[in-house]
């Protein structure tokens, strides 16, 4: 017969699980999740209106989506706060550089640095993820990943 018998964490046993999820082999990821609402149309100016309709269908004809944008990122947390990154300032920067400029806007006509691309959920992920990366911690910014639809998303990682 196996006697089993609880006991609670001591301060010396919370030390050790402390020290053993800020180890190095151990990843740490946060994550903020916003939403917007924009317009768009698929649209290739190199090419006739006809062919721009052949290649991208109704998604040529101007619509909107409700979109949800993830950024995640990775890092010790800091002893001090208990943070990797305090999710308010996460949040502060994706409204600031990305929500403020395209929410209830037509991305292809108001918002000048997304000119020039076409506006695929891919395309926009990537001029996101190339917006917030410099504002966030060095080499923290794990992934971002844009919702267009409730069925389709595309997301952008850093090189592992
Ligand atoms: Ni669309």
């Amino acid at each position: 017969m196996v006697e089993v018998t609880y006991r609670d964490l001591g301060d010396a046993d919370a030390g050790v699980a402390r020290r053993a999820a800020a180890s190095s082999s151990t990843t740490v990821l946060v994550s903020r999740r916003e939403s917007f609402n924009a317009a768009h149309q698929l649209h290739d100016p190199s090419l006739s209106d006809e062919d721009n309709r052949r290649l991208f269908g109704k998604c040529a004809n101007l619509h909107g989506h409700n979109y949800v944008l993830e950024v995640v990122v990775a890092g010790d947390i800091d002893p001090k706060t208990g943070y990797v990154l305090d999710l308010k300032r996460l949040s502060d920067v994706i409204c600031g550089l990305i929500v403020e400029e395209v929410d209830h806007r037509n991305l292809n006509t108001d918002v000048g640095w997304l000119e020039g691309i076409i506006q695929t959920a891919e395309n926009l992920a990537l001029a996101f993820w190339e917006r917030v990366r410099p504002e966030l911690p060095e080499g923290s910014l794990q992934s971002l990943k844009l919702w267009e639809t409730d069925k389709n998303w595309a997301e952008i990682r850093d090189q592992v």
